[in-house]
Parts: C-alpha cells; structure tokens; sequence
C-alpha cells in the first residue's frame, strides 16, 4: 500500500475513535406523563401505536435509540433528529398545548404524512414501521 494512503487511513481511523468520545446530547428518557396525546385526547389503540411505533421516537419524550444512535457521527444525526423534532412537535407535551396550537398541529401532521415528509427519509430507511401504507395515512388524516 501506498505510505499516504495507509497515512490517511490511520488518520481516519484516529478520528472515528476520538469522535466516540463526543456523542452530542443527552439522551433524552423521561416518564409518561397524563400530558401525553393519547392521555389527552381519545383516540382507539391502533392510531395511538401507529403513532408511538412511528412517531414518538423524534416527537416524545420517550424515543427509543437505535444501536447506531450510540455511533459518532451516526449518534449526532439521531440525536439533531431527536432535539429538532421535539421542539416543533413533542406529543409528551400535549397537554400543554393551547387549543389554537393543537389545532396547527394536528393539521400540519395530516399534511406532513400525507405528503410523505413524515417520518424522515432517514428513519424509514432504518424503520420498516415507520413506512407507513395508505391506509394508515388515511386513518390518521380521520
Ligand atoms: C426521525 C425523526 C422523526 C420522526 C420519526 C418523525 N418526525 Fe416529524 N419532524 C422531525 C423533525 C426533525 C422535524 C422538524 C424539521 C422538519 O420539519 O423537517 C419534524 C417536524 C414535524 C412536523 C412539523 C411541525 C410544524 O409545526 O411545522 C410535524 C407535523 C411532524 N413532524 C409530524 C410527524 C408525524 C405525524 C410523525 C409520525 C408519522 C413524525 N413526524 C415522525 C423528525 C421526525
């Protein structure tokens, strides 16, 4: 092997080590609360998993971490995800929510899913549950 080449490979292989040590974030981990949306509002059980196997995972304070959420630079995505999607919209929180937010909101998630923008390209590549069929779309524009 070219001496540059094995040169910048153990470069590289230095940084993805030292990167481990910078794993962004906490992770987030709090307890149900009767503030979450399927306390606040009634809504049958399969809209609610739909929503937890597809949703909560960026949108409550309950995601669940991939292995790969523990991998730098892979953990910083997850993590950005995770941070960004909760701010706009944390289902944890919605009893929280005034009434003219809830209602933005819930527009905004028919709207999102039904053009597709919702779950993430991203996730959907690591989430089978996350592709969600017409069906289902249709069920949570209901
Ligand atoms: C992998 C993480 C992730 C998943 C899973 C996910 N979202 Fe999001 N969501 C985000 C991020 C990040 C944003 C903010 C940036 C953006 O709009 O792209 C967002 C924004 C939104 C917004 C916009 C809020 C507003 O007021 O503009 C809605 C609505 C939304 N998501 C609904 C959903 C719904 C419904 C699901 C499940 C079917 C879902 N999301 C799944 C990450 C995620």
């Amino acid at each position: 092997m070219n001496k540059y080449i094995k040169f910048a490979l153990i470069g590289l292989l230095i940084a993805f080590v030292v990167i481990q040590f910078f794993q962004g974030d906490e992770r987030v981990n709090e307890r149900m609360t009767s503030n979450d949306i399927t306390e606040q509002i009634q809504i049958d059980s399969e809209l609610s998993s739909l929503l937890q196997n597809a949703c909560y995972d960026c949108h409550s304070n309950q995601p669940k971490y991939p292995w790969y959420a523990s991998i730098a630079p892979l953990s910083w995505k997850v993590k950005e995800h995770i941070a960004d999607g909760r701010s706009e919209l944390n289902f944890s929180e919605w009893g929280t929510y005034s009434a003219k937010k809830r209602d933005h909101k819930l527009e905004e998630m028919i709207e999102e899913v039904q053009e597709g923008k919702m779950p993430l390209n991203e996730y959907r590549w690591f989430h089978p549950e996350g592709r969600l069929t017409k069906s289902q779309i249709a069920m949570l524009s209901n």
